[in-house]
């Protein structure tokens, strides 16, 4: 992963803990309003892929205990996993394409209703992504792979030539060399892997998704709907498909690239049939970003009128993250693929302990607080998830009590404690395990690996009936936590 050359070593800094009264009276703790249900606490755990489903998509035990984890702590709202809109190949990433995967969904929202007692709402994010290819081995793209044009015999000067022959040729050149020969997009392939972009207007799926993608993400949100979850959450965010369709970089000539209202188009066509299939009492919202931070991307300027656009037509929460795209992604190594979280736009998505100046905690803050103002400014009450190193109750009481954020996103400090949330309302704080934003868990996610905690995946691996890794030597949740009284008659009244 890619860190800012000043390399500053920071540490989590929680700062005080609070009472169980303090706690009660705070604003982290206190309720709000998602469209037409409530959460009991402005607190939310933001989508994170696990990779745990099955290959072809499907909930797992292994799904359901990581969900059933987090539930067990009782934070306001979980968001599962980034879920594949389409029913096409994507690894052991969860789907929700057909109507067969109701049935796996329907046991994850029991999972999370009966291990949180009821008090979290859980939130599915639905996602479309375009076609990437792993980086191939230089040899064989070159013999197999590349469509051999009429550019090559140009270039290579020897009309004459079949394919084959100009394959072999180019197979037989220095790397430095087929700088001249190949284009762009070949060099590319070569070096990073294929990867489809939402302005490849030259194949007849990219000219389509207008025509497509409404309905995908509509059926899917139905389908969400009908296993339970309490609401959608459409991923408008990172690398994928909406992501791009709204960036600067969306050059498209359809009517759904250039000016910022045409970028708009989709993603709001979207949202349009979504909220037309689920009804206006079902929760939608979005996760976009608040800046793309790559040259020509998206900035405040644009994602400020975006979350105007999206209140305005009627979303009922606004989830902020940051960075994530492909575009300054560090090479991966032959047979693997780009990973958006590689280059500095990756950093600012999941920043880590080694930094700049800034540091690596609430990097995200002002951006956010941007756009809140903006939505405010024109007279919209969405609320908006403000997301990024948040690990202590005083920074996030600050986001709320500064009017920087409605709602608080806890990724890796929750993967980290589960029962951040129920420890610091019943004013065990001191008994949180803080996060130290290594970024083992994320460096996992990159090999689609089960995700994990450097901080619990190898302790009390003798306890009973846990589930581990296939080779047994990571458990997959982190170990249970006894708070030593009755979480509910303490909380009573709260
Ligand atoms: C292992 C892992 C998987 C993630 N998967 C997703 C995802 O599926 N969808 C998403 O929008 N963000 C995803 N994220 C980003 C987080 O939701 C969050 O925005 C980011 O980690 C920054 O928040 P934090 O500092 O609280 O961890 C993932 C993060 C991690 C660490
Ligand atoms: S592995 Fe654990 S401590 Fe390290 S960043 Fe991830 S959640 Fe935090």
């Amino acid at each position: 992963m890619w860190r800012p050359p000043e390399r500053i070593k920071w540490k989590p800094e929680p700062g005080e803990w609070p009472t169980r009264e303090e706690a009660a009276a705070s604003q982290l703790f206190s309720p709000v309003d998602i469209g037409t249900i409530s959460l009991e606490q402005r607190t939310w755990i933001p989508a994170m892929v696990p990779w745990r489903a099955t290959g072809d998509g499907k909930v797992t035990p292994e799904v359901l205990d990581w969900y059933g984890r987090f539930a067990r702590g009782r934070p306001g709202a979980i968001v599962v996993e980034a879920t594949g809109i389409r029913d096409i190949p994507s690894g052991p990433l969860m789907r929700i394409g057909t109507d067969e995967f109701i049935p796996g969904l329907k046991d994850l929202v029991d999972t999370v209703r009966t291990e949180s007692g009821g008090h979290t709402k859980l939130f599915i994010q639905c996602i479309d992504f375009l076609n990437i290819r792993r980086r191939p081995d230089p040899q064989r793209y070159l013999r197999e792979y590349i469509r051999i044009t009429d550019r090559h015999r140009t270039a290579i000067g020897d009309g004459t030539w079949d394919d084959d022959q100009i394959r072999e040729y180019l197979a037989g050149l220095e790397l430095s060399e087929l700088d001249t020969i190949l284009n762009e997009r070949e060099l590319e392939g070569l070096h990073m892997g294929y990867r489809e972009r939402v302005t490849d207007m030259h194949l007849p799926h990219i000219v389509d998704l207008p025509n497509v993608l409404p309905g995908l993400f509509a059926d899917a949100a139905g389908r969400a709907k009908e296993a339970g979850f309490d609401g959608v959450e459409l991923h408008y965010a990172h690398a994928y498909t909406i992501s791009s369709l709204l960036s600067r970089l969306n050059t498209r000539e359809d009517g759904y690239g250039g000016s910022l209202g045409n970028r708009l188009r989709l993603p709001l066509e979207v949202f349009a049939k979504v909220r037309e299939t689920v009804g206006t009492d079902y929760p939608v919202g979005c996760r976009y970003l608040s800046e793309d931070i790559v040259d020509g991307g998206n900035m405040l300027e644009d994602t400020t009128q975006i979350g105007v656009a999206f209140a305005k037509a009627g979303m009922d929460f606004l989830s902020l993250s940051r960075g994530g795209r492909f575009e300054d992604a560090q090479q991966p190594s032959v047979g693997a693929a780009a990973y958006p979280y590689t280059g500095p736009s990756g950093y600012e998505c999941m920043p880590q302990y080694v930094s700049d100046d800034q540091g690596p905690f609430g990097r995200n803050i002002e951006p956010v607080a941007a756009i809140r103002s903006a939505v405010r400014d024109a007279g919209y009450e969405t609320p908006v998830v403000m997301t990024g190193g948040i690990h202590g109750f005083q920074q996030a009481e600050g986001v709320l009590t500064d009017g920087n954020g409605d709602i608080v996103g806890f990724a890796r400090q929750a993967l980290a404690d589960p029962d951040w949330f129920l420890k610091v309302r019943l004013g065990k704080g001191g008994e949180n395990i803080v996060c130290e934003y290594t970024n083992y868990c994320e460096a996992l996610d990159q090999k689609h690996v089960p995700v994990t905690c450097k901080l619990w995946d190898r302790a009390n691996m003798d306890e009973l009936d846990i589930l581990k890794t296939t080779d047994g030597k990571r458990r997959l949740s982190a170990p249970v936590w006894e708070p030593g009284l009755d979480i509910d008659k303490a909380l009573d009244g709260d």
